[in-house]
């Protein structure tokens, strides 16, 4: 059974991109909310990303996931498992194998901004796992978990190191949030990437194809389809950088030569100097103790916390107390 429930249609997802877009290219220094790469070609993009060989959170945690996944199914015995930022759940299937045979699975409840992600998983994943309830939900992570469904024994997958395209302000409220979706006992699969040397992570965001740089140019593909803006992409370069203080990566674009951008879908013009940048991305690494200090002040206890063979990702198993 595979059904559809929508909570950002056509006009809110225009109405919030004109919202943030507004916000973030009005402010100094400039930003974008990196929601906005997953369009259709971005979430392909995204896939590719995944396949390159400098990329390795996918990877690492593919590996954690197969070696896991049993003894999650065991641990948690969910009924329903709920994945936000799904995308196209290619991991996922791991934790849905395991859990049918344990016997416990009834409902898988995958939840992204991308429609075309969504439709793509969830063709694949009904053919694949007959008798699974596919109940599919459009909506954003950082306003719509309030629209979880509530029966069951459930498990809130969050996948792929997205916590940390979180900014920490919202990484804190969305925490909160999926405490309160939860009942004491019922769990967060969370994975994180690690904190390691850039020489590592740097090349993971500025890949020798080219593709992450497609990726990040792809921002403004959107806001050309969407608000009719006049953004030249060969205007802009793609900038990967490692912040030691933060710990955490930045995605921006930085404008070539000087311009001017007119967005009319936002009714606005936006002059760039050489040089200046858009933030489109942070991708913060973490380290044990700050996972395991912001689940606790949010109302979990780390049950367990698994890496990769390199120590370069880990998956969390947190239970909601
Ligand atoms: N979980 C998958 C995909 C990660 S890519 C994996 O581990 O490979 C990040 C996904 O999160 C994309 O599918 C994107 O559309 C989704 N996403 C990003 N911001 C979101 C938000 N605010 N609400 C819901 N989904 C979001
Ligand atoms: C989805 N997210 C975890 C990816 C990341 O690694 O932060 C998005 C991405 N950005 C550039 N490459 C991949």
């Amino acid at each position: 059974m595979n059904e559809l429930e929508v909570h950002l249609d056509a006009d809110d997802l225009a109405r919030a991109l004109r919202a943030d877009v507004t916000a973030g290219l009005t402010d100094e220094p400039k930003w974008l909310p990196p929601k906005w790469f997953y369009d259709a070609r971005g979430s392909e993009l995204f896939e590719l990303i995944t396949e390159l060989p400098e990329y390795y959170p996918t990877r690492c945690e593919r590996q954690i996931l197969t070696d896991r996944a049993p003894e999650i199914a065991r641990h948690t015995r969910a009924t329903a498992l709920l994945e936000l930022g799904s995308g196209y759940s290619t991991k996922t299937r791991l934790l849905l194998d395991a859990l049918t045979a344990e016997g416990t699975l009834s409902t898988f409840v995958p939840m992204d901004v991308s429609p075309t992600a969504l439709e793509a998983a969830a063709e694949q994943i009904t053919a694949d796992f007959p008798g699974l309830r596919v109940h599919n939900i459009v909506g954003d992570l950082t306003r719509h978990l309030k629209h979880l469904p509530a029966e069951g024994n459930r498990l809130i997958a969050f996948l792929g190191g997205t916590i940390g395209n979180l900014i920490p302000a919202e990484r804190r409220t969305f925490f909160e949030d999926v405490r309160s979706v939860l009942e004491p006992g019922e769990h967060l699969l969370l994975g994180t990437d690690l904190v390691k040397s850039p020489s590592v992570v740097v090349p993971a965001y500025d890949d020798a194809q080219g593709v992450t740089a497609e990726f990040n140019r792809n921002v403004l593909r959107v806001l050309n389809g969407s608000l009719g803006a006049d953004f030249d992409l060969d205007g802009f370069a793609h900038v990967a950088l490692w912040d030691p203080e933060q710990e955490w990566i930045e995605m921006r674009l930085r404008a070539r030569w000087p311009m001017r951008v007119t967005i009319p879908g936002v009714g606005l013009e936006v002059g760039f100097a050489a040089g200046e940048e858009i933030r489109t991305e942070v991708s913060a690494k973490f380290r044990r103790e700050g996972v395991e200090r912001e689940l606790a002040e949010a109302g979990f206890a780390l049950d367990h916390w698994w890496t990769d063979r390199d120590g370069l990702f880990a998956v969390s198993l947190a239970r909601a107390i």
